[in-house]
């Protein structure tokens, strides 16, 4: 048995640029599907891994973040008073237990490697997870819960993987594949952003990962990568080339990409139609959308 995964990162450090000028003063992780902030989703998950103890890497302008996460004792007594208990439980079901949930920032953009290591002491010398917001994935079993199950088999790092098509793996971190068994990849080599068709694989790193602390050691020495940014995935490659395991997991469920504006769209409309109250007018909603378009001049 590997240490439980207890921790987990949050970079949500940020600025949302795609996504001006909604952005401008609400938070990206903030924005919502349906009617849950992306953040939710990810701690909702993060939960179901087992998680409990919760970091988030900031930045100015996130402070929105903090007023979500805390008890809104005038709402409640609010819903309270006037028997509102469905929605006094959804309301509820977004605290975190003081105790539980830190914030601290990053207070330059130096990357997501950069983002994770401003998170080495409070993670201290145990495993933990890094999860990226704008990745929601849908999924039966959550995509991290399957993740740390697999972790218990493996130990070493893991990244959560899915097959792209060549011509997106430059947007990606990228997995040099050694070996598959079932959804564990064995991974010889990681690069972040390739250059157009110098990619080693269509296997693209999604945002799930279980590091070492290792990794975090490495994020000190790794020089400047793609972007000119301190990358993770860098640090992590770092420890294939020091002869440590490194594994892919191939996930079972749907990944939206809501860092962009088309995938956040998406989720939208998937999450929307999986919702029982509100399918049936909204699949009629998108046929007539459709068949309109179809029809016009
Ligand atoms: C980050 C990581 C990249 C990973 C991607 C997944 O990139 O650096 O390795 O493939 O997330 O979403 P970003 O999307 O922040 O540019």
């Amino acid at each position: 048995m590997h240490r439980k995964v207890t921790k987990a990162v949050f970079p949500v450090a940020g600025l949302g640029t795609r996504f001006l000028p909604a952005t401008k003063s609400v938070p990206k992780e903030i924005m919502t599907l349906v009617d849950k902030p992306l953040i939710q989703y990810a701690i909702d998950e993060a939960r179901a891994a087992g998680i409990e103890d919760f970091i988030f890497v900031t930045s100015r302008g996130k402070s929105a973040l903090e007023d979500y996460f805390d008890v809104a004792p005038d709402l409640e007594a609010a819903l309270g008073a006037s028997g509102k208990t469905a929605l006094l439980d959804i309301l509820r079901s977004t605290n975190m237990e003081s105790g539980t949930i830190a914030y601290l920032r990053q207070h330059k953009a130096l990357g997501l490697g950069h983002a994770v290591s401003c998170a080495s002491k409070m993670i201290g010398d145990e495993p933990f997870a890094v999860i990226l917001p704008d990745d929601v994935i849908a999924a039966e079993r959550p995509c991290l819960q399957q993740m740390v199950e697999a972790y218990q088999e493996t130990g070493g790092a893991m990244v959560a993987t899915m097959q792209v098509a060549p011509e997106k793996t430059s947007s990606y971190g990228v997995l040099d594949v050694a070996k598959e068994d079932g959804p564990i990849v064995s991974v010889k080599g990681m690069v972040e952003k390739p250059a157009a068709g110098t990619a080693p694989s269509n296997l693209a790193v999604i945002g799930r990962y279980i590091l070492t602390p290792q990794i975090l050691a490495n994020l000190d020495t790794v020089t400047r990568g793609a972007g000119g940014e301190i990358q993770l995935t860098d640090a992590i490659a770092a420890e294939i080339e020091a002869g440590r395991d490194v594994f892919g997991y191939r996930f079972e469920g749907h990944r939206y990409d809501c860092g962009s504006k088309a995938g956040f769209l998406q989720a939208t409309v998937a999450f929307a139609l999986a919702r029982d109250d509100l399918r049936d007018e909204f699949a009629e909603f998108l046929a007539e959308t459709h068949a309109a378009r179809h029809t016009a001049p």
